[in-house]
């Protein structure tokens, strides 16, 4: 039976955790102590070696990435923490940030000294005022202490650190459409390459990582490579959240190694809430294929869930039991990705929007069986065809919940509806589905 690893989260229930006397107390900036007192690139190498994969979603090797930056430009380089965190199911890092926001202030000056950056971006989702003044008192206390500005603990390395609040846009976590909103553009994804670390923010290079990747480095830099890579697999190390949520008797933070499975993770939350069963589950948000009891023993780490069909993506483990409607669950994330799609591509522009309207007549009993057809096309023409990862996202649920739960969808035809109790309020909620207000452009 695999144990958790609390690391990020060990003190969140220290009263002080979020403080900067808390985050000494513990043993908290010993980490820069010690990266200051090495050579940037021995950092860069240490990182490789841990073998850290992005906590973002798309798993890149995060050492990599920061080894891409072409050395030879002279431009200053930027190291952007994304922390726009919007994905339906994921919400690690926001609690990060609530409990523990100086462990990612450390994890920025680490990481800013090691690409040779003097000028770090934080990009918080702009809905969670609480976590954005929490961490702006963070980079303030840190600056009074020494631990950020000007010749940071008199190792002649100035670094800079700016808290920048989003509008609430989920495209914005999209890593360049992120940068164009933090130059003060409309955020929508820019043609790649050039990728980021050739022309990221300004056209600087510029090294774009999630939260929990940045977060992960004091420790790596306190521990060694080796510690890291003793957790999780081969080729998925060390540990991360899994963020529980939904029918599930105590939804919450499980850090543990990658590769634990759903199985260990639901024993030690009590499984799915009481008297009910798993139908479905998404292993790492909404934009990653359903999984389903079958697959309670899959390892989750990034090549075995991608075996099975799916990807790990945030480890957002979002439990549905038997009294959840399949048709929809999955009506719902489509309207939230047909109401975020930026409108720049027309597959994801308007094929979210066609698929909200077919899931809706489904539910209210004016679908016909050509539907799923008509869905499993619009998804042919999205996935591989969208401009970002937003537009192939979208096909994920739809693709995923017709190959596991097909008759349920029949069900709805042949019962003239939805035959789960539930209210048939539209997938748009109030809105009128006629218009064309609801089309894109949330910026
Ligand atoms: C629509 C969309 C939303 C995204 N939202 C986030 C987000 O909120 N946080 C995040 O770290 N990555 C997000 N990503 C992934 C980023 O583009 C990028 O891969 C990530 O920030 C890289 O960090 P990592 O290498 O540390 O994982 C999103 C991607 C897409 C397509
Ligand atoms: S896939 Fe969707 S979100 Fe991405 S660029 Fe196209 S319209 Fe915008």
């Amino acid at each position: 039976m695999t144990t958790l690893t609390p690391i990020l989260s060990a003190h969140w229930d220290r009263p002080d955790s979020y403080t900067l006397d808390g985050y000494r107390a513990t043993g908290g900036y010993q980490a820069l102590r010690t990266a200051l007192a090495m050579e940037p690139d021995a950092i860069v190498d240490a990182v490789k070696q841990s073998g850290l994969r992005g906590r973002g979603g798309a798993g890149f090797p995060t050492g990599m990435k920061w080894g891409f930056l072409p050395p030879d430009n002279p431009n200053p380089r930027y190291l952007v923490v994304n922390a726009d965190e919007s994905e339906p199911g994921t919400c690690k890092d926001i609690p990060l940030l609530l409990a523990n926001p100086h462990v990612l202030v450390e994890g920025i000056a680490i990481a800013s000294y090691a690409i040779r950056s003097n000028q770090a971006f934080v990009y918080v989702r702009g809905e969670v005022v609480h976590v954005i003044r929490r961490l702006r008192r963070a980079v303030a206390e840190a600056y009074d202490a020494g631990l950020l500005g000007k010749d940071v603990l008199g190792s002649g390395f100035d670094l800079d650190v700016v808290v920048h609040a989003g509008a609430g846009a989920y495209i914005c976590g999209e890593e360049t459409a992120l940068l164009d909103s933090l130059e003060g553009y409309r955020g929508q994804p820019r043609l790649k390459p050039p990728f980021p670390a050739v022309a990221g923010l300004y056209a600087s290079p510029t090294v774009v990582n999630n939260v929990e990747s940045i977060a992960s480095v004091p420790s790596i830099v306190a521990n060694g490579a080796e510690w890291f890579t003793s957790m999780g697999t081969e080729k998925s190390a060390g540990f991360g959240f899994f963020s529980l949520s939904g029918h599930v008797t105590e939804p919450g933070q499980y850090e543990a190694p990658l590769g634990i499975t759903l199985r260990e993770l639901l024993d030690m939350a009590g499984g799915v809430r009481s008297g009910h069963q798993l139908k479905f589950w998404t292993p790492g948000g909404s934009s990653t294929p359903i999984f389903t009891d079958e697959h309670l023993d899959t390892p989750l780490d990034f090549e075995s869930v991608g075996a099975a069909g799916s990807m790990l993506g945030t480890r957002a483990l979002q439990i549905f039991d038997e009294t959840t409607c399949v048709v929809r669950a999955v009506g719902r994330w489509i309207a939230f990705y047909a109401h975020e799609s930026c409108g720049k591509c027309t597959p994801c522009r308007e094929g979210n929007f066609w698929m909200v309207q077919v899931l809706d007549r489904l539910e209210n009993g004016q679908g016909t069986e050509e539907d799923l057809d008509k869905l499993l096309d619009i998804c042919d023409n999205l996935l591989g065809r969208s401009f970002c990862a937003l537009g192939d996202g979208a096909t994920s649920p739809v693709t995923s919940s017709i190959k596991y739960f097909r008759q349920e969808y029949i069900d709805h035809v042949e019962k003239g509806g939805c035959p789960f109790d539930h209210s048939r309020a539209t997938l748009w909620g109030d809105r009128p589905t006629s218009t064309t207000t609801e089309r894109g452009g949330n910026q």
